[in-house]
């Protein structure tokens, strides 16, 4: 059953639409990552939901309790929803300690100062900072800081954590061991999680599902596997993963690429709507692209550079570019070769 429930909520900021009748239902304990380019408003909806942020139309409920409301003229302000919040920017007080950093919100919820102790201790043992907790968290590493944040969160005992691009100023070692712990701290807790990130390998490594976002309007929700095997358009493949995109004139016998004629890739003939408008585009993972002696759409290689585990190869399909990469493991042809490309799983879209 649906946790959070966002409806129709849409905002504007003078001409701009940043979030554009926003639809997410979002279950108790899941989590579910908003990925997508610069300014696509996934800060704006995050600080909706937190109540920063009034909206222009829809409403927003946490388990069935309305937070925002245009219609109703309802808003419930940030401090009376039980939302945990860690943001970017390492936002720590570099004149309180750990400790107070973390108990500070308990203090301006007024809770007994034994209840506070015990809150604060728990939420600093969870984020391996009680060594840490007399100092100043000035002291700790940019990783340590938003450890603080995420204690500070923690604290309040969240039903929900919102979290925006928390680990984007780490390095990168730290982002995938934050990761894993911020995994961690929600299977323990059972918050849900709405989690902000332009990183493709967080959102797949962290949530249940992914929502991409594209100028304000959402393009696909579904698990990771789902966005990546089955795209719902160009944008989210482009977006998720390696891709490539070929330009097809299409007819019901077969179709073009790059000037030359060539059968169906793999088994998969093209949507017929796209067959009946003779022109598509033929989407690819590089590494869904396999090399066969016989047959499939031919090419000559190009270009083949060594990236370690995987070898790229650029393959001229007439004066289209075909990217395939394959492990190295496994012999391939050579600069100069003719070869046949099999489409594992092609995908088709509209074209432009
Ligand atoms: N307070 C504001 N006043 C005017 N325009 C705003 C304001 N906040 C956001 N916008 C605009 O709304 C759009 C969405 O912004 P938002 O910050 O939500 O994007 P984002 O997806 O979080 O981007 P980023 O990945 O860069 O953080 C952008 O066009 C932005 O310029
Ligand atoms: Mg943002």
């Amino acid at each position: 059953m649906a946790y959070i429930e966002l409806r129709q909520v849409s905002k504007r900021f003078g001409d701009v639409t940043a979030v554009d009748r926003l639809d997410l239902d979002i279950a108790e304990g899941e989590c579910v990552a908003m990925l997508g380019p610069s300014g696509c408003g996934k800060t704006t909806t995050l600080r909706m939901v937190a109540g920063f942020e009034d909206l222009d139309d829809g409403e927003i409920r946490v388990g069935g309790k309305l937070l925002s409301s245009k219609r109703e003229k309802f808003y419930l302000p940030p401090e009376q929803r039980n939302f945990g919040m860690v943001f970017q920017a390492f936002a720590v007080w570099p004149h309180l300690s750990v400790f107070e950093n973390v108990a500070f919100p308990l203090r301006v919820r007024k809770l007994p100062k034994t209840e506070i102790i015990a809150r604060t201790e728990e939420a600093l043992k969870h984020t391996n900072l009680l060594s840490a907790a007399r100092g100043s968290p000035d002291d700790l590493s940019g990783g340590g800081k938003q450890r603080v944040a995420l204690a500070r969160a923690l604290a309040i005992r969240p039903d929900v954590m919102l979290l925006d691009e928390p680990l984007s100023s780490l390095d990168p070692h730290f982002r995938e061991e934050m990761r894993f712990e911020i995994k961690d701290l929600q299977r323990r807790f059972g918050f849900s999680i709405l989690y902000v990130t332009h990183d493709q390998s967080e959102a797949m490594a962290l949530s249940d599902r992914i929502l991409i976002m594209r100028a304000g309007v959402v393009q696909q929700i579904g698990t990771p596997l789902e966005v990546y095997g089955s795209p719902a358009n160009r944008f989210v493949f482009e977006f998720i993963g390696l891709s490539c995109f070929l330009q097809a004139g299409l007819t019901s016998s077969g179709m073009q690429i790059g000037g030359m004629n060539c059968a169906w890739p793999g088994a998969l003939a093209p949507p017929g709507a796209l067959v009946a408008a003779g022109t598509g585009i033929l989407a690819a993972r590089p590494t869904e692209i396999d090399f066969v002696g016989e047959g499939g759409v031919r090419g000559t290689v190009a270009r083949k550079a060594y990236l370690g585990e995987t070898i790229d190869y650029r393959v001229l399909v007439g004066d289209a570019e075909v990217r395939v990469q394959k492990t190295r493991r496994v012999p391939g042809p050579a600069i100069g070769d003719s070869c046949g490309l099999n489409f594992v799983r092609p995908q088709w879209y509209p074209a432009d």
